[in-house]
């Protein structure tokens, strides 16, 4: 499912270079992932990090649709951000309410995700809005996320984001991302 893979693709512009031409206050770097199903006949997937250099890291995995998905697919994005090292997490006001799969695909994943997606990924590519996704596998290898579409200030910390859907299964992906302000 795409949205899931808006997740994943958040995590790692570290390695993409050309930071000194962003106006983003704020690096990230991805510690950890994992993806979950509630039924692999339907649906599923796997999530993991390969390193990339000094403690950067990119990630790899795929996502499968075994049924074409219906327009009665809602996805939630949760956001929660921890300053006390990953003890305690509060949710955070960018998180993205249950929605449906389309609507998300059509808003959050083609502002902020897209353009990442294509460099690494078979993730939907389109102009106006998303066709009916038909039953299929998206693969995506070393993606690394823009933080274009990110606010240009975000504090310290370490960030949670989950990705869960509802219908016809219950997709879970989770990363840990931890932000730091760029050092010049
Ligand atoms: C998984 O989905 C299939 C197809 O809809 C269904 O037949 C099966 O009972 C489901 N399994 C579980 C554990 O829900």
């Amino acid at each position: 499912m795409l949205p899931i893979l808006i997740i994943l693709s958040m995590c790692c512009n570290l390695i993409s270079g050309g930071l000194a031409l962003s106006r983003h206050t704020w690096t990230y770097r991805i510690r950890s992932t994992r993806m979950s199903t509630s039924n692999e006949t339907v649906a599923g997937g796997e999530t993991h990090l390969e390193r990339e250099g000094r403690g950067e890291y990119t990630m790899s995995g795929y996502l499968y649709f075994n049924v074409d998905l219906p327009e009665e697919f809602e996805v939630e994005v949760s956001i929660y951000r921890s300053n006390d090292g990953g003890a305690t997490y509060k949710i955070e006001p960018y998180s993205v309410p249950r929605t449906g799969l389309y609507t998300a695909m059509n808003t959050f994943y083609k502002d902020i995700i897209m353009s990442s997606a294509a460099k690494c990924s078979n993730f939907p590519q389109f102009k106006d809005k998303l066709e009916p996704v038909t039953a299929q596998k998206f693969t995506y290898n070393k993606c690394v996320l823009s933080v274009d579409g990110f606010p240009t200030y975000v504090s310290d910390g370490i960030y949670k984001f989950e990705i869960k859907s509802y219908g016809l299964v219950e997709l879970v992906f989770e990363a840990l991302v931890e932000v730091s302000q760029k050092t010049f």
